[in-house]
């Protein structure tokens, strides 16, 4: 089993930020990706629809054998990862605002965090913040329509650095000094976003923090790929190949799959 592929999945291509962060740290790991382009985004859909498509995304990965599963998209974690869990006998990793580690370093006790409408309205969320977010102000947007542009490659494009003075403007206002990116396509937004933002603030997101959970379980159970063959790495998206093919910088074969 310890030479199964890990599985990881995201409503798109935003889930190759985590991948980057999970191939450096494991680089002989198999891993099986992938992009549910068709159906993004999943943070304008509910609780329900993204439930199912986690369910349909999980079970396709455990059809190609994989031996753990990344959830690699804050909205689907924050709304199905429970599920999965109760569902399925192997082990789920997921991804959710880095809100903990701004809220007890921040020293302006002012917080900015964007992230899709599924994750901030889910009730894990909320559970999150009121447990760590006690003592400082969360100033909390909804980053309406960024996905969109991302997904259509549209990243660096001037529609883009206009959503972004709408969503940061309040922030800077309230003189945040972390920023918490609470989805995973948002970490291609950081050169944007630190040209944009007061030198001060600090930009934090959960990658590093997923790749050294993905191990720590992997050691804990025994599932550990020791061996020294060079990792097989695949990637499958229901969406436009060329736009995540990009976004790997051609590094990896990706295929069409209709799923
Ligand atoms: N990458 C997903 C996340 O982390 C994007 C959500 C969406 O598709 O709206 O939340």
């Amino acid at each position: 089993m310890s030479k199964a592929p890990i599985g990881i999945f995201d409503s798109g291509i935003g889930g190759t930020s985590i991948f980057k962060e999970v191939h450096a740290l494991l680089p002989q790991e198999h891993m099986i990706y992938l992009a549910d382009s068709k159906n993004a985004p999943y943070g304008i859909k509910s609780e329900t629809d993204i439930l199912n498509l986690s369910i349909k995304n999980t079970e396709l990965l455990i059809s190609k054998g994989c031996k753990l599963i990344i959830v690699a998209c804050n909205t689907a974690t924050t709304n199905a990862i429970s599920y999965l869990r109760s569902k399925y006998l192997i082990p789920f990793i997921g991804i959710e605002p880095a809100i903990k580690p701004a809220s007890l370093n921040s020293a302006t006790k002012n917080v900015g965090i964007l992230a899709t409408r599924g994750t901030l309205s889910s009730s894990l969320f909320h559970k999150t913040s009121d447990i760590y977010a006690k003592d400082v102000t969360v100033i909390e947007r909804v980053g309406e329509g960024i996905v969109e542009l991302i997904e259509t490659g549209k990243t660096n494009s001037p529609q883009m650095k206009a959503l972004l003075k709408e969503y940061l403007s309040p922030m800077i206002e309230a003189d945040i000094d972390y920023l918490v990116l609470g989805c995973t396509h948002y970490p291609y937004l950081i050169p944007i976003l630190k040209e944009m933002l007061p030198s001060h603030v600090k930009i934090i997101d959960s990658g590093l923090a997923v790749a050294k959970q993905t191990k720590a379980i992997l050691e804990g159970r025994n599932l550990l790929n020791t061996s020294v063959k060079e990792a097989n790495i695949q990637f499958f998206s229901n969406g436009d190949i060329a736009i995540l093919k990009d976004i790997l910088n051609n590094k990896y074969p990706v295929d069409y799959l209709d799923f």
